[in-house]
């Protein structure tokens, strides 16, 4: 059973380097950071909204209670910088009419710029709901987000 917003959350009370650790989880269970997330992790994680949010926007976190069925994640860092990474996500966002780091206006889709996704060895790495898929055809890459968005 998947745990709810309050016990990913006071799982980390009182542990303020745990932070990140929250963000990620929020991540898996929603692909989103649910607005009323945020004064529950300042309560028991002991931080400023502002401290939050600075973390949040650097790893491109949305804050959204619209659900995002399709959350891409597109490596930006060297190795996959050095394999096309840029041409991978200019063609992803042409091809879904979508802005990089900014979820669409139907609230549907993120196309995130990231850094390393510890998957280095596949660059240019490009994960999608949290999952690797190669980058390899780019027009099936595009399929394969379209189906996710269906
Ligand atoms: S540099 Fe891109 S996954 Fe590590």
């Amino acid at each position: 059973m998947s745990q709810t917003l309050e016990q990913i959350i006071s799982t980390h009370a009182g542990k303020p380097d745990e932070l990140l650790m929250v963000a990620e989880q929020l991540m898996d269970r929603y692909r989103a950071i649910p607005t009323s997330a945020l004064p529950l992790m300042q309560q028991q994680l002991g931080l400023t909204a502002t401290e939050i949010q600075s973390v949040l926007s650097f790893y491109h976190y949305p804050v959204t209670d619209v659900p995002i069925k399709c959350h891409v994640e597109v490596c930006r860092a060297l190795s996959c910088h050095l394999k096309s990474a840029d041409a991978v996500l200019r063609h992803l966002c042409d091809a879904l009419d979508a802005i990089p780091d900014q979820v669409t206006k139907d609230g549907r889709l993120l196309i995130a710029r990231v850094d390393c996704l510890s998957d280095c060895e596949r660059a240019p790495a490009v994960h999608i709901n949290g999952e690797h898929v190669a980058a390899t055809d780019l027009d099936a890459l595009v399929k394969r987000i379209q189906a996710a968005l269906a």
